[in-house]
């Protein structure tokens, strides 16, 4: 092999994959010879190893309550994670375990709150991003628990290898915590990067004595990089260049080409096949090798094997031979190989194009939304419901489109051979007095978030806790006023502005939501002001109805939304402009 480390990184906290799925990963795997599974078993919204002398770890860590009420979850024992280890070592491929620290973290904190600076209870968490709450770097009580940990973890692998993740880690809450600024003072530490530093040269030495070469990301070369310790580049691939020179063996991740957790659309097979392995400067003998990620933020056993295959074996092809590559035979080659894939029953995705794409049309004359599908592969059948359900292998197909009328919901999901390949697309919408009339906005939304195409305060479709779904509208640093003319004088009793509270992502509600009324566009009248009781570090995903309830006649209504502002001291952002992300009008 051109590289020694062919590696995938599954991650579990994320979703969760579970003994069946992650054996027949291994087994794929094996089959295009990679031989290092990093398992990444803690997260933030998830803790996945049993730890005996810690027990909260998996009854509170393992488990998080999503938007809609229900609890997701799952952990593995020691004696299974036993059983994988053994299940692997027979067909080549040793797992090497993270255990994530001291960034990405919440799960645990969610467990044992005193772990953290501020000794915070929070939940554990239900949307992406990086967390400002991470392990106390001062208190000794941290460290107690981390080698608790260790000591559980390590005797489970045989791998001489142990990744501590160490990828970002906000300085936020040491910079805040007296535990933290006292430890620096008393090690001489100049700022909190080389406290990052300390923390994980620290758990470098008790690995050590414990015959463990500690693996982190890139994010280890801030601050001092501890000595003898592996890089995984993940960012920048030149960061290898500089954890060389120190002596540090590298692992090469590339996002720009190994994440292939990126969908095939955006890192298409042929990106992957023609990616260079070596930065300039390095040389073979510098790198322990490669590795490519399956971060599970859109990924569950379903679209596991999805996302890995065929672009894996690209780059298993390119771990294993040298350039030049040709991507001509390649091809020629793949063909065998899928034919093969579908004999087996592997379910693969496309090399270069989403699984499936939804498209959606306004109609609004016959009160009517329209969704186009289109598939990456011709054997995926897009199934559909109208129920609110998920959609079974028996539920209508959707050929080409799909009609919905305003006020149902529409859910779509691609399936091959019977199962689930991807995630569910969901179309709510609400069907109101305002639907399809027209808005005027005191200031247009940003490009981004600007339902392009729509009328989107008024067209009927409403959006999901994924802030990215194309159905919310963004404005940023600025009031929202916006009018709706229902084109004659209707009798009206209640009027909702629905917003999104997404703090990690700067989007927060208004203040309050004042609606005003008008016969004419003249005269207005005040119907009345709503507001909310979100706490500002809440950091779960909230859609919040602004709802006054009232009896008017009315034309014209205007809502008026009060930007919260600059984001708080506390805040990643602090000081940046936060976002008024909204819907809908509804007039009722
Ligand atoms: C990473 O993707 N945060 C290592
Ligand atoms: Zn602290």
């Amino acid at each position: 092999p051109k590289s020694g480390w062919r590696g995938v990184l599954v991650d579990e906290g994320r979703h969760f994959m579970g003994e069946a799925t992650i054996k027949r990963f291994i087994d794929t795997m094996a089959l295009y010879k990679y031989n290092v599974l990093h398992w990444h078993l803690t997260e933030d919204q998830g803790w996945r190893v049993e730890i005996k002398k810690h027990p909260k770890l998996t009854q509170v860590g393992a488990w998080r309550t999503e938007p809609d009420g229900t609890r997701y979850g799952g952990f593995y024992t020691q004696a299974q994670i036993k059983r994988i280890v053994k299940y692997a070592k027979d067909r080549g491929v040793t797992i090497v375990p993270e255990i994530e620290m001291p960034g990405h973290c919440s799960s645990a904190l969610a467990s044992y709150p005193e772990l953290g600076c501020r000794r915070a209870k929070i939940e554990v968490p239900t949307n992406w991003g990086v967390f400002t709450d991470v392990y106390c770097a001062g208190r000794e009580s941290t460290f107690e628990f981390l080698e608790d940990v260790l000591d559980e973890v390590i005797p489970l692998f045989e791998s001489p290898y142990f990744h501590i993740g160490g990828d970002e880690v906000p300085k936020t809450n040491w910079k805040a915590c007296a535990d933290c600024q006292r430890r620096m003072k008393a090690e001489g530490l100049a700022d909190e990067h080389e406290l990052q530093s300390w923390f994980i040269r620290r758990i470098q030495s008790y690995l050590a004595k414990n015959n463990r070469t500690l693996v982190g990301w890139d994010e280890i070369l801030e601050g001092g990089l501890a000595k003898g310790a592996v890089v995984q580049v993940w960012q920048d691939i030149e960061r290898a260049i500089p954890a060389v020179k120190a002596g540090s063996p590298v692992i090469l991740s590339p996002q720009s080409h190994l994440y292939l957790n990126r969908p095939a659309e955006s890192l298409s097979m042929r990106n992957v096949y023609e990616h260079v392995l070596l930065p300039a400067g390095v040389t073979a003998k510098d790198v322990l090798g490669h590795e490519v990620t399956l971060w599970s933020e859109h990924i569950t056993p379903d679209n596991l094997f999805a996302r890995f295959l065929p672009r894996g074996i690209a780059a298993a092809e390119m771990f294993w031979s040298d350039p030049p590559r040709d991507w001509a035979s390649f091809s020629k080659r793949m063909d065998a190989h899928l034919a093969w894939m579908d004999e087996q029953g592997i379910p693969y995705g496309p090399a270069d194009a989403a699984i499936s794409t939804a498209s959606l049309e306004s109609l609004t004359a016959q009160g009517v939304g329209r969704v186009h599908v289109e598939t990456g592969l011709k054997d995926i059948v897009v199934r559909y419901s109208l129920d609110g359900r998920l959609p079974t292998a028996r539920s209508p197909k959707v050929s080409g489109s799909v009609d919905f009328p305003i006020g149902k919901t529409l859910t779509i999901r691609p399936f091959r051979d019977g199962k689930p390949v991807d995630w569910p697309k969901v179309f709510r919408s609400a069907s109101h007095l305002g639907y399809g009339r027209p808005v005027e906005l005191n200031r247009p939304p940003a490009e981004r978030y600007s339902r392009a195409g729509f009328n989107g305060l008024a067209d009927g479709f409403t959006g999901s806790e994924d802030f990215d779904d194309g159905m919310w509208m963004g404005w940023q640093g600025t009031d929202l006023v916006a009018t709706v003319d229902l084109g004659a004088v209707r009798p009206v009793r209640s009027v909702t502005l629905t917003c999104l509270h997404q703090m990690r992502s700067w989007i927060y509600l208004p203040k309050r939501v004042r609606i005003e009324v008008s016969e004419n566009g003249v005269d207005w009248v005040l119907l009345g002001e709503a507001s909310h009781a979100i706490d500002e570090r809440d950091d779960r995903t909230l859609i919040q109805p602004f709802n006054v309830t009232k009896a008017a006649q009315a034309r014209f209504v205007r809502a008026t939304a009060e930007s919260f502002g600059k984001l708080p001291v506390w805040h990643l952002g602090a000081g940046g402009d936060t976002w008024i992300f909204a819907d809908e009008l509804i007039v009722r």
